[in-house]
């Protein structure tokens, strides 16, 4: 957000400063044509490969506010953060696209720009190729683009199968679970920027996973189709098919953009991965702004792109959060008039504050979108900025988001993110579906991550091991006694970490122990560590991100904090009440939708609730928690076993997923 801000501010300055905006136009064009004279000779080395990113770079009109990005982004957890500070990374895939085998291609194609302005059927279909396009883009052929695909694949060292490509159409037809035949079958393509295992960096990768494998069971043809980032372990880089490639032009790049097709089927859903080393070579999904913006403009046209390629025309289009908020915008616009132009679309909010706000001519540069879409119902805000969650908003057929109670309180000016107006226009089609969690994966009895496993028959004799396991693990003075609070999060300001720092002393009574596990700001992974370092064997500061980890916590805690500032949904407190920990949360979202506080008059409820965004109450909160603990243990184990029997599954959630693709699709 702060970023936006600031990159909002400096195009307000030039304003200002009688730089009309307009203007920043040419600039952003003419490095592209750099770029576009660079490109027909493919077989130059790796110094002059490295002209042309920057060129690109410099196309970009405010890339001065970067720094200030990074505090807007997620943080990071899935991969290596050496990789980050790679920027060579960034020429390579320029060498990709020029590749020597491609010589003559690349140069036709750029010759003829007028016909990349249409990405759609044409490109899409191999039929229709070309003797030109076809050179690049023809995957029947095992001649350059076969050989470009292999060295790509050997470039990543995988060791994926190669498929011919006259089976593409055939889209080896996913085997759904199906358990439910009699519903009706729709198809499903989600589009989003991660997905568990592959990279997740919170809650949408979880959503990403479970959500599709649910459809499934609810006779849905599902597809997931996500960027092929360079950070996706190489094993499941290893399992990945190759389905085709194609060329795609962009904005007004002048260019022709590498699309690679790799495809891995895995229980009844399809994964697409958008392959292209120049957009998703770096360790992270997410760096900053200035790159971001071109990455997910580049990956929601080459989503539609790749469905029209793959001759798979779903039913239904749903896209997630800012990173896939331009495919409804795409989807009426540059495809409207190709195959995937007939499928409806829904977008779904799993975080109002992340929108992918930039200014207007950096956008239309990189989306080549229509006039028509920047205007102020879609994606213009105030004078000069473009927001690409707000025209996905505009957009989509339908808008859902993770909880009801999200849904309601992002129409108001607290929690709308400067949207609130724009959300109440559309909210006719607005609505909020609950998260659940994948009982696959999150399963006490069967989790390999634990000490001992245990179901809810006999999770009061086996949750005492898994907290002394706990605490071995981390250097906490082992003792079934003491009550032991986790707090599994990412670090950022969301997530209310500075009510937790502010009572930190007052928790720590002698009785009570606090484990925290996350990165993010360092701000807070600071404040945690030196409370590490103040209370040792008592409070524990994992600052890192560790599945196992996580799970272990879950399991032998006590209780989970979950005090956060806002909360579209949160998925910890559903994880926590599964394995029979107990949640603290602040009455907010999902976690208002998801936790009934515990009533001690009839010792009904789920777990502990405040409501103001107070300290004092979240002190006064935990102390219910531990009063019950310590003095009603017979009352607690109680509240163990309810939660642990609580339906947070998937199961009910998927079925209104299902229902609103039914109703965008009546036939
Ligand atoms: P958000 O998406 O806002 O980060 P959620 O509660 O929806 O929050 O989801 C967070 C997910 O990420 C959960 O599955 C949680 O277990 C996981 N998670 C968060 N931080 C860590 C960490 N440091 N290590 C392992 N898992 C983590
Ligand atoms: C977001 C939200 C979180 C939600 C998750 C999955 O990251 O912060 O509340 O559970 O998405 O929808």
């Amino acid at each position: 957000m702060a970023r936006e801000k600031s990159d909002s501010a400096n195009v307000k300055k030039a304003a200002a400063e009688k730089k009309p905006v307009e203007k920043e136009i040419p600039a952003a064009v003419s490095p592209a044509s750099t770029a576009k004279e660079a490109a027909p000779a493919p077989e130059k080395t790796a110094a002059a490969k490295k002209k042309t990113a920057p060129a690109a770079k410099e196309a970009e009109p405010a890339p001065k506010a970067a720094p200030a990005a990074k505090e807007a982004e997620p943080v990071k957890k899935a991969a290596p953060a050496t990789k980050e500070t790679e920027p060579a990374k960034k020429t390579a895939p320029v060498a990709k696209e020029a590749e020597p085998a491609k010589k003559a291609a690349p140069a036709a194609k750029e010759a003829e720009p007028a016909k990349k302005a249409a990405p759609t059927a044409k490109k899409a279909e191999p039929a229709k190729k070309t003797a030109s396009t076809a050179k690049k883009a023809e995957p029947a052929k095992k001649t350059a683009a076969t050989k470009k695909k292999a060295a790509s694949a050997d470039k990543r060292k995988a060791k994926a199968p190669v498929v011919e490509p006259e089976s593409t159409p055939a889209v080896a037809e996913p085997a759904p679970v199906m358990e439910e035949p009699n519903l009706p079958r729709r198809s499903v393509a989600f589009i989003g920027s991660e997905c568990h295992p592959f990279v997740k960096t919170g809650g949408l990768g979880d959503v990403m996973y479970a959500l599709p494998r649910e459809l499934a069971r609810l006779n849905c043809d599902v597809r997931v189709i996500l960027p092929r980032y360079a950070c996706i372990p190489q094993e499941y880089q290893n399992k990945m098919i190759y389905r085709g490639e194609f060329y795609m032009d962009l904005g007004n790049t002048g260019r022709s953009y590498y699309v690679g097709i790799m495809e891995y089927i895995w229980d009844g859903v399809v994964y697409d991965f958008i392959d292209n080393e120049e957009f998703f070579s770096w360790g992270n999904p997410y760096t900053n702004l200035v790159d971001d913006i071109p990455k997910y403009c580049f990956f929601s046209k080459a989503a539609l792109a790749a469905l029209n390629y793959m001759n798979w025309i779903p039913d239904v289009v749903h896209c997630h959060d800012w990173q896939a908020a331009l495919v409804p915008v795409y989807l009426r616009t540059l495809f409207k008039d190709s195959p995937v132009g007939r499928a409806r679309s829904v977008i779904t909010i799993h975080n109002l504050r992340f929108q992918g706000v930039y200014n207007i001519p950096t956008i239309k540069y990189w989306s080549g979108l229509p006039d028509e879409a920047f205007g102020m119902g879609a994606l213009k805000q105030d004078w000069v900025e473009a927001n690409m969650l707000k025209g996905g908003l505009a957009y989509a057929d339908r808008i859902t988001t993770v909880s009801g109670t999200y849904a309601w309180e992002i129409q108001t000016s607290e929690y709308g993110e400067r949207l609130e107006d724009h959300l109440r226009y559309h909210s006719h089609k607005l609505r909020g579906i609950v998260n659940g969690i994948d009982y696959g994966m999150w399963n006490p009895e069967t989790d390999p991550a634990l000490a001992e496993n245990y179901s809810l028959g006999n999770v009061l004799d086996h949750k005492m091991a898994n907290k002394l396991a706990l605490q071995k693990e981390l250097g906490l003075e082992q003792d079934t006694g003491k009550f032991v609070i986790g707090l599994i999060s990412r670090l950022t300001n969301q997530k209310g970490l500075d009510l937790v720092n502010a009572i930190v002393p007052q928790v720590l009574d002698g009785n009570t122990q606090v484990v925290v596990l996350g990165t993010g700001d360092k701000q807070y992974e600071d404040a945690f560590r030196a409370y590490e370092g103040s209370y040792k064997g008592t409070f524990s500061a994992c600052i890192q991100y560790d599945e196992g980890r996580a799970h272990r916590i879950y399991a032998g805690a006590d209780a989970l904090l979950v005090p956060s500032r806002f909360e579209p949904c949160g998925l910890t407190q559903l994880n926590a009440m599964h394995y029979g920990t107990l949640p603290i949360v602040r009455e907010t979202g999902g976690l208002k939708d998801t936790v009934e506080p515990y009533n001690e008059f009839n010792g009904e409820g789920n777990g502990f609730t405040f409501d103001r965004y107070d300290a004092g109450l979240l002190l006064d909160a935990i102390n219910r928690a531990k009063s019950l603990y310590f003095n009603n243990r017979y009352h607690w184990d109680e509240v163990v076993q309810r939660d642990m029997a609580k339906d947070v599954s998937w199961e009910k959630s998927a079925r209104q997923y299902k229902d609103l693709y039914l109703e965008l699709t009546q036939w």
